[in-house]
């Protein structure tokens, strides 16, 4: 038995929910360009629960069921006015999930519906959790989430406690529509681990939670808006990313385990943070933005994946830098939980064995003599 470092190339599960094939990202068979082009983030999550896109009349039930349980427990912002100060936010959402369902009655109801009912609570959930802990850690109130708006609105006008404008509410649905899954990305594989020992759907998106939190996942898109900060101005990107690339450190936001010729996302995300920039007047990020991605793309070989536009355009949205890797939840949530529901549908333990390289017939030593 060998082991491979990563389990790279290795196929761990059967899924229907998304394919990355010869570099084409698809959803149910969409492809993302499709999706990204024409449908709204709650079309993309019905199409992941229930494997084809709604009608006018389950869109309408899927809106309803979001406007009920966007609403979150009293005892769980109670405990977000608790946290210490400097929590950190991707701590702060594991947290507050995990304590979601200590308030949920059907949390252990393993049945069908109940999974299907805690995927869309989930779902509806996630973003007033995260705007909560945004105003709160500022001394705000939250804001109560309005009912019959999209989740992009919703999440904005929590966070702001404003009316978003237009251009920024469909800005955001597209970037959730992009992050919505990914096959078996780190953070999905996480959550079918755990639920794979029958645990609950809570259990399995706490888990997940924790996954993408890691700046090689989820993190990466706030690891690149501290990299744009660092760097300062479009002047210092050459001699900052050429001393980057000659001591071998990472530049945030480029390479991907999968895609080798690019990611297919990034081109949307680009296209937006140059719309964004050009409306606020400040192209700024955007030029250094595409100057990094001259210059790795250049002398490494490597492409921007999801993460590397997306820190400009959420810096672009009025968004801090820390709540990046929460609103990659609140779209990838639909996606983690889709696939949860997969694996309950058909589920088989997942344990793999490892490689031992430790020493072995070591004797046991007593205490006194070591
Ligand atoms: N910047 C500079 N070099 C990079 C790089 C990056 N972002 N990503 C990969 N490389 C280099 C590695 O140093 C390595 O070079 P070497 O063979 O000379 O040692 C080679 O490319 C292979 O990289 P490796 O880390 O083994 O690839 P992986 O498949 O294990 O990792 C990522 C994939 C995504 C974790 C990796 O590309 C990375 O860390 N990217 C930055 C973080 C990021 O943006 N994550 C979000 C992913 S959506």
């Amino acid at each position: 038995m060998t082991a491979t470092k990563g389990l790279e190339g290795i196929v761990a599960a059967a899924s229907s929910i998304s394919s990355i094939i010869d570099g084409v990202l698809t959803y149910r068979g969409i492809n993302i360009d499709d999706l990204a082009e024409n449908a709204s983030f709650e079309e993309v999550a019905y199409l992941l629960w229930y494997g084809k896109l709604p009608n006018r009349a389950e869109l309408n039930q899927l809106q309803q069921q979001l406007d009920e349980y966007a609403v979150i427990p009293q005892q769980v912002i109670d405990q977000i006015k608790l946290y210490p100060n400097g929590t950190n936010s991707m701590a702060a959402l594991r947290s507050a999930v995990s304590s979601l369902a200590l308030y949920d009655e059907e949390a252990n109801d393993m049945s069908a519906e109940a999974n299907q009912r805690k995927a869309i609570k989930l779902q509806a959930k996630l973003p007033t959790v995260v705007a909560a802990f945004a105003r709160i850690r500022e001394g705000k109130e939250p804001v109560a989430p309005k009912k019959g708006v999209s989740i992009a609105y919703n999440f904005l006008y929590m966070l702001t406690g404003e009316e978003p404008a237009e251009v920024a509410v469909k800005a955001l649905d597209q970037a959730l529509v992009l992050h919505a899954d990914h096959e078996l990305n780190a953070s999905t594989f996480a959550a079918r681990v755990t639920v794979a020992t029958l645990s609950d759907i809570y259990s399995g998106v706490t888990s997940a939670i924790g996954a993408l939190k890691g700046p090689l996942h989820g993190g990466a898109n706030e690891a690149v808006m501290v990299m744009l900060e660092e760097i300062g101005s479009f002047d210092n990107v050459e001699s900052y990313i050429n001393n980057a690339l000659a001591n071998k450190v990472k530049i945030m936001g480029f390479g991907h385990r999968v895609y080798k010729n690019g990611d297919p996302r990034a081109k949307h995300l680009q296209h937006m943070s140059k719309e964004l920039g050009k409306l606020k007047g400040n192209m700024d990020l955007f030029n250094m933005s595409v100057k990094i991605e001259e210059l790795v793309t250049g002398q490494k070989g490597l492409k921007p994946n999801v993460d590397f536009y997306s820190a400009s355009v959420y810096t672009n949205l009025g968004i801090q830098r820390d709540l990046f890797t929460p609103i990659f939840a609140i779209s990838r949530v639909s996606g983690w939980t889709a696939h949860i529901l997969e694996q309950y549908q058909d589920n088989r333990l997942i344990r793999p064995r490892a490689d031992y390289v430790g020493p072995s017939n070591v004797k046991y030593v007593p205490i006194e003599d070591r």
